[in-house]
């Protein structure tokens, strides 16, 4: 996957379903925008946009052009703008559908092409079949969004009617977190590296701490999210593929096959979830960065009475070789205290405590923390003796900051895993056996949900959570880097 970033893909239209919606105006256009810049979009390449809302190519323009100007990663250029704009082309269709495919098959006009569903699940299996009914679905990769069903069962049952129209080897699921390219600086720190694979597994850690914590409330989405919830939303995909890179083996080659094969591994030895190691919480009225936030049952399209869950947390147990005994604590949520992912590794205690008696008791065992974001890097917490005659010790801080090192700004998710789906490359895509061990894991929990506890917004998550821990506590998520830390 890493020598893919300069290639330029082969002839093919992108047509994207729900080209109006959030999805399209937020991220796949601007992602899109930015690709050209580069001149990393196909040569031949038009952009057809469907969506129900009336509009022409013109009007399509348009709309691009605010996506671009509010939400571009480098900003608006005309010039680059009008370039990007010459590919644009719009086509209105009907809810149900009906004849889009048609409609469809006269305005393409390469023999590939790469299908982006950004619509509701509900709508997938019908747009398949319109594509399948007028003879495009040869030729037709299809990008789709999560969430991939909503249990084991529902998940089982959109592959089949996937596969129906596309093969697997056509369809790409997307997980917008294995774009970030700290998720992928994952691997190569750990199987680039001599030193760190040594210390990555159960001799050396204790405990593995993985958290995605935001600090927006659901905003707008109160109807979606009242059907989702954060298991399904964010555990069941972006942490779960945290985790399965964590604790993967190093796969034969980074073929996507071989890496995927080592991620489901990780996925099917996970113990299925006992829903006594769950806590559910929902978030009440606070104050987040000094604003305050209404609770989440006072937002729109929620039930005042609702019981869905805006942050989870659990431990798990990995049981494979290399993990067996450790235990993972995963958290997520919303209207926390502030944003940040990060992969926390604890290592065990030193053996002997050889100051005991010099005034130290306590050392803090070493910690190592991949910050997924913000503030992307890597640091490694150890003991240091302070200059002295005698001997007292603190910890301190090695850190890479990828700000600092690189000087640039990492490339958005989207435009990532866009360009390597146009390229058909699978790498960085959840393949159907990763998502259905993923809902495996968590059918427990679904089938048996834990009561739901609340949480001020602005706060750490419900206090509950700490029951969950065997020892030690929850990363403060409101740490700061450390002053003495040293840059690498
Ligand atoms: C999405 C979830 O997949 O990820 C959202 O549906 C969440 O609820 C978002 O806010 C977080 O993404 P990021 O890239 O901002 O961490």
């Amino acid at each position: 996957m890493a020598q893919s970033h300069l290639r330029v893909p082969p002839a093919q239209d992108l047509l994207i379903f729900g080209a109006t919606g959030d999805l399209a105006q937020r991220k796949l256009i601007p992602a899109l925008y930015e690709l050209s810049l580069q001149g990393l979009l196909p040569r031949k390449c038009e952009i057809l946009g469907t969506a129900t809302k009336e509009l022409g190519d013109h009007g399509f323009q348009e709309i691009a052009r605010e996506a671009v100007q509010q939400f571009s990663r480098t900003g608006f250029q005309r010039d680059g703008f009008a370039e990007f704009a010459k590919r644009l082309r719009y086509l209105t269709t009907t809810h149900d559908q009906v004849g889009t495919g048609d409609k469809l098959a006269k305005a393409l006009k390469l023999p590939r092409r790469l299908v982006y569903l950004a619509v509701p699940p509900s709508a997938v299996v019908t747009i398949l079949d319109e594509l399948k009914g007028a003879g495009l679905a040869r030729g037709s990769s299809v990008i789709i969004e999560k969430p991939f069903g909503h249990d084991l069962q529902s998940a089982v049952a959109l592959n089949v009617a996937l596969h129906k129209t596309v093969p697997e080897d056509r369809i790409f699921r997307i997980d917008h977190y294995l774009g970030k390219e700290t998720v992928q600086n994952l691997l190569v720190f750990r199987f680039g590296n001599t030193l760190v694979e040594r210390i990555w597994n159960r001799d050396v850690v204790d405990q593995v701490q993985l958290t995605v914590a935001e600090d927006i409330g659901i905003e707008s989405r109160g109807h979606l999210y009242e059907e989702t919830g954060a298991i399904r939303d964010i555990f069941q995909n972006h942490l779960l593929q945290l985790l399965a890179l964590t604790c993967m083996s190093p796969p034969s080659s980074f073929d996507p096959e071989a890496l995927r094969d080592e991620k489901v591994k990780v996925l099917k030895s996970i113990r299925p979830v006992d829903p006594s190691e769950v806590v559910r919480g929902q978030y009440t009225r606070g104050s987040v960065n000094g604003a305050m936030m209404p609770g989440y049952r006072e937002g729109e399209g929620v039930s005042p009475d609702s019981t869905t869950e805006t942050y989870v947390a659990m431990r798990l147990a990995v049981d494979t070789w290399e993990w067996a005994g450790v235990p993972f604590y995963l958290r997520c949520g919303k209207a926390l205290s502030t944003r940040r992912t990060e992969v926390m590794l604890f290592c065990r205690d030193v053996p002997l405590h050889l100051f005991a008696g010099t005034g130290i008791e306590h050392l803090t065992p070493n910690r190592l923390t991949i910050r997924i974001q913000p503030e992307e890097g890597i640091s490694l917490s150890f003991m240091a003796k302070q200059p002295g005659a005698t001997v007292v010790e603190q910890p301190v801080r090695m850190d890479f900051s990828y700000g600092q090192s690189f000087k640039t700004q990492p490339a958005e998710a989207y435009e990532r895993l866009l360009h390597d789906a146009l390229l058909g490359d699978h790498t960085l895509f959840i393949r159907q056996d990763e998502t259905e061990a993923a809902w495996a894991a968590l059918e427990p929990v679904l089938e048996q949900m834990p009561r739901i506890t609340f949480y001020p917004a602005g706060s750490e998550g419900p206090e509950a959570a700490n029951s969950l821990l065997f020892s030690g506590a929850w990363h403060d998520l409101s740490h700061h880097a450390d002053p003495r830390a040293t840059r690498g």
